[in-house]
This record gives C-alpha cells, structure tokens and sequence, in this order.
C-alpha cells in the first residue's frame, strides 16, 4: 500500500469551494514521471489551452532506454521553460490558476521528484491547492479529454511502456483491476523487440512504422495464455521468441526479413491484446472501452479494438497520438476532477514510484 497521505479538504485563502470547481477553473499540470517534460493548462477539466512537452528521446537514444539520472537532470533544465511556455500559449499568467497538479507517481522517483517538488512551490506561492496525480489515472482522462461524449463507466486498456493493466473504471476515482501482464508490460516488449533488431528508441513507434511495409502472417509467433481464464497477458515469452527466431535463422544463414518479423511480432500483441480486452469487456458489460497509454498510438491496435468494438456495439474511445503517450493535459484534467470530488494533497506528500491504481 501506498504511504500516500491524502489531505482532507480544507479552506485555502484563494482556493475555491468544492462545488465551484465549474467549466471556468484553470488547473496548471505538470508530467515529469519518466522521459517527457510537459506542462499543460487546462481549463474546466476539458478544454486544453496548451500542452508542452520537451521529448528527451535523443538524449536517451544513444544508450537504448531511459537512463533515469539524465532523465532527472532533463527535467531540471527543461521544466520551467516549458512551464513558462505553457502558460503562455493558454494567454494565462501564474495568478489566473485555480491549482497546480503533478504526477505523483508511478515513475522514475528522481524524475517525479522535480515535477512535484516545483508544483508544490508554485501551490504555496500562489496559496492555491496541490493536486498529487496518478499516471495511471491520468492516461484514463485522457478519453474524456478527446471525446466529448465519453464519461464512465467503461472498460479501460492501458497500455504503455510501464504498464499493460486492463480496468472497469465505475466512476472517477473507483477503479477495478480485472487483469494484466504478468510480466512485461507491452511496451516494454515493444521497445526490447526494437532494440534487438537494431531499431532506434523508441522501439514502439519504429515497428509500428515497419509493420506496414511487412507481412503479419510471415511468421506465426506464439500468443501466450489465449485460451486461459481470466484477462492477465504475458509478452516476456513472445520477445524471447522473436530473439529465437532471428537467431535461428543467422545460424541457419537464412534471409531475415525486419519487416515480416516487425509484422508478425506486431500482430501477435494485437491478437493477444484485443482478445483478452473484448473478454473484459463482454464479462463487465461494459458499454464502453477506452484504450490510452503509449502503446494506445499503435495504429493496428487501434484498427483492431475499433473493428472489435464496432462488431459488439461497444463505444470505442482513443486519444489522438499526442494525448496517449505522457503529457500534462491528461495530469491537469484528472487534477480537475480530483478537485470536484473535494481531494487535494498534503505538501507534505511524497512521491510514489509504484503508486498503485486504487490509491487515487
Ligand atoms: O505512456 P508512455 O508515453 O510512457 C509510459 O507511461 O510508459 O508510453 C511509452 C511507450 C513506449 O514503450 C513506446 O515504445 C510505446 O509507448 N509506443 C508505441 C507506439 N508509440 C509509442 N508502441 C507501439 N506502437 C506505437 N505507435
Ligand atoms: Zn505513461
């Protein structure tokens, strides 16, 4: 369990009532949890004025993942410039917030460290309220920030390169776990597939590229706990797979196709993933699915749960590119709505690195 102390609310001199949390609150979010520095307002919970994001990806490039100590010093030079841009491409100044929220977790706890620690001096100075945000929960609002007409209840696929989680989201803040990997998380296998075959990072969006040009059925790579109960994935044993498939057919002098296996490893996830999504949502009646996180961008993992949910009469929600991988929009809508059920966090919260869903 989390040690998270959540604060109960209180008066702040220039904070308003829980019930006046309306259509015209400004909520500044910031996002430092892993390699993207981002600063967003937003107003009302909905509406995006600006969303900044200072990618780090040609810093960590050259090591083949996120090497968190210059992930940390990344976010030191980068944060306030794009705090600063950020406010002023919503034609907002610092006394216009009605809060200031910041990913408390899960994450890197040296990058989540910068993000919360400049939030909750910006919350003091301004003497308005700190909202400590759940990435997790975050990605969610990323639906209700691109849909209009999205609300919950739904079934919810997060997917990213820290997590692969599928969820029965009830109504904001209650969260229901229904299934996961067991080991890697998709984008993680994504990333490792990529690296292995001498892609660049990240490995997601280079084998989303390459699949287009490749044949998914080239090579019939396994799709581990199909046929079992239950909604958990694993992708550790398809990645090791693809490993033994290249390296047989070195050893075996064999023409290797980047773009069949790309394809084929590509398809698989999508089998696997849209499969154990469906029967989520088929067990929780869900009328509704949102797909977010990173891994949310992949454009046949899209085109699959869309078909799948046409054929069900399901309602199919995802955000467009930029708002499934990290960025403060998500982070300043889900503050929003923390702020309407009347939570905001004690500046004496510390991050989480593993900051569980059902925390928030
Ligand atoms: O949500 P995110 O930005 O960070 C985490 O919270 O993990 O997700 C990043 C992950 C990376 O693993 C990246 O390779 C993957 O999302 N990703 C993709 C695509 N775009 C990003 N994976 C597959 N296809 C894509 N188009
Ligand atoms: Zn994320």
């Amino acid at each position: 369990m989390s040690d998270v102390v959540w604060a109960a609310p209180r008066p702040l001199a220039q904070s308003k009532p829980v019930e006046e949390w309306d259509e015209d609150t400004l909520v500044l979010g910031i996002e430092t949890s892993c390699d993207e520095t981002s600063a967003s307002v937003v107003r009302g919970g909905r509406q995006i004025l600006s969303n900044v994001i200072a990618s780090q990806v040609e810093l960590h490039g050259e090591y083949g993942g996120i090497v968190p100590e210059i992930a940390a010093r990344a976010h030191v030079e980068s944060l306030t410039p794009v705090i600063r841009e950020a406010l002023l491409q919503a034609d907002v100044t610092f006394w216009d917030l009605d809060a200031v929220a910041a990913t408390l977790g899960p994450g890197l706890i040296g990058s989540l460290l910068i993000g919360v620690a400049e939030a909750k001096a910006m919350a003091a100075v301004l003497d308005v309220p700190f909202v400590g945000v759940n990435h997790l929960e975050a990605h969610i609002y990323s639906n209700l920030l691109s849909d209009a007409e999205a609300r919950f209840p739904a079934a919810v696929l997060l997917i990213s390169g820290g997590h692969t989680l599928l969820v029965h989201a009830h109504e904001h803040g209650n969260y229901e776990l229904l299934g996961g990997t067991i080991d890697d998380a998709a984008g993680e296998a994504f990333d490792k597939v990529a690296r292995f075959l001498g892609l660049d990072y990240p490995g997601g969006p280079e084998i989303d590229r390459l699949s287009l040009l490749g044949n998914p059925a080239a090579v019939d790579f396994p799709r581990a706990m199909l046929r079992e109960p239950g909604f958990d994935v694993s992708y550790s044993g398809l990645k090791t797979a693809v490993i033994n498939y290249v390296r047989k057919c070195e050893s075996a002098g064999g023409e290797i196709s980047v773009q069949d296996i790309a394809a084929s490893f590509q398809q698989a996830v999508v089998d696997i993933q849209v499969l154990k999504t469906m029967s989520a949502v088929t067990h929780v009646a869900a009328e509704r699915l949102f797909l977010c996180g990173g891994v949310a961008a992949n454009s046949a993992l899209r085109k699959g749960l869309e078909e799948a949910c046409a054929a069900a009469g399901v309602t199919f929600t995802v955000p467009p590119l930029d708002l499934c991988t990290d960025n403060a929009a998500m982070v300043a809508a889900c503050g929003t709505a923390m702020l309407r059920r009347g939570f905001y966090t004690s500046l004496d919260a510390a991050p989480d690195p593993n900051l569980p869903l059902a925390a928030s």
